[in-house]
């Protein structure tokens, strides 16, 4: 293991480093590992529910900031309730009463979002050690991630053994690559949780970043967050980021959507190609610093949220809180509530089969 070099220089390799974070309620050890690219972008990780606990991404001035939001210590994590750079599972997002059936079985979930199951239950991925170990890719650093989920854990069938891989590339990508297989037929919908403000967080709402979604249609939901089942065309609706839109442009119209998600909290179904490795679901540009998110994935939909129930009471990195709508998220995935919804896309996993998803955030910068 190397030493990291300081934030903002320019190491001439890449490196991965390992510290201790601090302990978990019940004693276990929680580390962090640091992977730094050779342009001296780094992301820091904990195997503590994966979490993505910084990433430091240069502006068009070569100035970095950290444009995740996070906690400083462990029992920031410990105690999350809004999964912060978290890895989530078993199922990513809602299901509706939080049941489903499998070949005629019914299973039943924890109930921890009204009547509905959300993001795993209440002991999700997120809450989970993992098992960590740091790999040399060909163009970067990796962490890779392991954690069995057993049999009947928050009520879903089979042992589903997860591994989850995360990549620093020298050209400031985050790329994240999911597999699970499973000894019985269960569902899986994985996802990672970062809450992105490309200004650097904690430095204000992101209303003012301009969004592209590669999406003609989203799933309209009731008021508990479900999707009724209906594909509905983006036209002529707020949910229109075909062309470069401000988040905030929007987001207060009088409309039926945008009031039950609070603000934009809705699934997108991605304008997939037919071949089947990672195309663009979404760009973002923050103008002032010239910073680019793009998001490239191999799902069929991405969750566009925009940190409508953060409250800026929880203390997060470097004494900022993080009020309303400080953040967004892009959370790449299978529709929500797919299990109870024959006309998705299938989110089953049989035994024999492999689940593998591939998603990159890829960094850059426009003058
Ligand atoms: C997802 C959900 C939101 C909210 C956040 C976590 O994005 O769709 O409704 O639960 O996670 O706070």
């Amino acid at each position: 293991m190397t030493t990291l070099a300081p934030t903002g220089a320019t190491p001439q390799h890449s490196s991965i480093s390992k510290k201790q974070f601090g302990k978990t309620p019940d004693g276990q050890s929680v580390d962090l590992f640091v992977l730094t690219n050779k342009g001296g972008a780094e992301a820091t990780i904990t195997n503590y529910g994966g979490a993505v606990v910084s990433l430091k991404v240069p502006d068009r001035n070569g100035k970095f900031a950290d444009v995740v939001l996070g906690y400083d210590a462990l029992d920031g994590y410990v105690n999350d309730k809004a999964y912060f750079g978290a890895i989530v599972g078993r199922y990513g997002n809602r299901i509706a009463h939080a049941q489903f059936v499998l070949d005629g079985k019914t299973y039943a979930l924890a109930k921890n979002n009204g009547d509905n199951s959300l993001h795993g239950g209440i002991r999700g991925f997120n809450k989970a050690l993992w098992t960590a170990k740091t790999l040399s890719a060909k163009d970067g650093q990796s962490l890779e991630l392991s954690y069995l989920s057993k049999d009947g854990e928050e009520g879903f069938p089979g042992n589903l053994k997860v591994t989850v891989t995360y990549t620093l590339t020298d050209a400031n990508a985050l790329k994240i690559e999911y597999s699970a297989t499973t000894d019985k037929k269960t569902v899986v919908n994985l996802t990672n949780h970062s809450y992105f403000n490309l200004a650097g967080q904690g430095s204000g709402d992101i209303l003012g970043h301009l969004l592209t979604i590669q999406a003609d249609q989203f799933t309209p939901v009731d008021s508990g967050l479900i999707p009724t089942g209906e594909l509905r065309d983006v036209m002529d609706t707020p949910f229109d980021f075909r062309k470069l839109t401000a988040i905030g442009a929007r987001i207060n119209q009088d409309d039926e959507q945008l009031k039950l998600g609070t603000g934009y909290d809705h699934n997108f179904v991605l304008r997939m190609p037919m071949d089947h490795g990672e195309y663009l679901a979404a760009r973002v540009l923050e103008p002032a610093s010239g910073r680019v998110l793009e998001v490239w994935t191999t799902e069929p939909g991405v969750q566009f949220y925009t940190g409508n129930f953060l409250d800026g009471k929880t203390p997060g990195k470097g004494g900022h809180t993080y009020p309303r709508r400080n953040a967004f998220c892009l959370e790449t995935q299978h529709f929500p509530d797919s299990p109870n919804q024959p006309k998705f896309p299938s989110v089953v996993l049989n035994p024999g089969e492999r689940y593998h998803t591939i998603t990159t955030y890829k960094f850059s910068t426009e003058k």
